[in-house]
Order: structure tokens, then C-alpha cells, then sequence
């Protein structure tokens, strides 16, 4: 699993197995895959976007003072994905992990990655972890519920 971070000294803890996020059994969780070389991190998108089968966009969404979400960060990204997946055979599936307004993967993030690979498949994935508990409730959710087009759910099945 490679993980794709622009903030250069988060990368650089990332690297070394230093979780930027506080919380009970969570710095073991991750430092012993990066010891093992199954979790690194990378600010190279495009290496990591061609080697991958599934993608989880989680870059922040924060609110505007109005209480607006701000897209920004999605945005870009999306464009970042779309530039990378151009040139694809077997595009992979993207998976929206970012807290979105209804209609933003559908209408906005979607149309901009199907232009440019007609065979992705682009999903939301909604579920929201606790802050403090994310570990716990990834391991025992109380419900888990991926919505995606008929096209992901295939490839996800294959
Ligand atoms: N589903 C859940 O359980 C859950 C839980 C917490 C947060 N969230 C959501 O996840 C999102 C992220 O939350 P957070 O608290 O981790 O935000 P954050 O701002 O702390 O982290 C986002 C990271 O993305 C990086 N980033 C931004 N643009 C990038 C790009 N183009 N390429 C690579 N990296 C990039 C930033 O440098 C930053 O380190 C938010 O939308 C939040 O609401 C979801």
C-alpha cells in the first residue's frame, strides 16, 4: 500500500513510521507495516496511480466560514488523477474517502476522471470513523455500506 502526501514534513514522518495522527494502538498499527515494507509514502502520484488497483482520496475538506465545505483540495486532485489516468489501459478504482456534499462524487469528481479514462470506475465511500476510535471502528463497524457503479462493483468481484 503506498500512501501519496504533498506536505513535505509529514512526508518525511510518514517515512520513517511516525503516525501524524494521535490515537490508542495506532502508531504500532502503522510503524510495524512501514518496517515491513508493505506501507510507504510517496509525493510521486504518478508512480503510485499506475501501480495501484484501488485509489482512496482522502484530502481534507474543510469549512469556509459560512459552514460551506471547501473543494479545493478535491478539485485538485481530481484534475492531478484525471492527468494521470489518461494514458491508462486498466485504469483503477477511485474511492472518494473524502466528508463530501451529496451530488459531489456523481456530478463533479466522476464526469472529470470518466473524460479522461472512460473505464474507470469512481465510487464513495461515506463511512465516518470517530475521531480517537478510527482504529476500533474500522476493525468492528457498526455497519458499512460502499455505494458504487455496477462497473466498480464488477471490478471489484473479478
Ligand atoms: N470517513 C471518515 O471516517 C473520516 C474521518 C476523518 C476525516 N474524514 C475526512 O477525510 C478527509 C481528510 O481529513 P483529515 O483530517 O485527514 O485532513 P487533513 O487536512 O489533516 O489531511 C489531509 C492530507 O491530505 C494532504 N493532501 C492534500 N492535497 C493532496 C494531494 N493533492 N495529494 C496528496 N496529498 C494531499 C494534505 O497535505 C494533508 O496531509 C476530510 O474530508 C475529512 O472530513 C473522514
Amino acid at each position: 500500500m503506498t500512501g501519496v502526501e504533498v506536505h513535505r514534513p509529514k512526508l518525511r514522518r510518514l517515512r520513517v513510521g511516525e503516525s501524524p495522527v494521535r490515537e490508542p494502538g495506532l502508531q504500532a498499527a502503522f510503524a510495524a507495516p512501514v518496517g515491513q515494507g508493505r506501507l510507504r509514502a510517496t509525493d510521486d502520484l504518478g508512480a503510485a496511480v499506475k501501480a495501484a488497483d484501488v485509489i482512496m482520496v482522502t484530502v481534507g475538506t474543510p469549512s469556509d466560514p459560512r459552514g460551506d465545505v471547501q473543494l479545493d483540495a478535491v478539485d485538485r486532485v481530481t484534475g492531478d488523477l484525471a492527468d494521470c489516468l489518461r494514458h491508462l489501459q486498466r485504469p483503477p478504482v477511485v474511492m472518494i474517502r473524502s466528508t463530501v456534499p451529496p451530488g459531489t462524487v456523481g456530478k463533479r469528481v466522476a464526469p472529470q476522471l470518466e473524460e479522461a479514462a472512460s473505464r474507470v470506475c469512481v465510487c464513495h465511500h461515506p463511512e465516518f470513523f470517530r475521531e480517537g476510535s478510527g482504529l476500533d471502528d474500522f476493525v468492528r463497524p457498526p455497519s458499512s455500506s460502499p455505494a458504487c457503479a455496477p462497473l466498480a462493483v464488477r471490478a471489484r468481484r473479478r
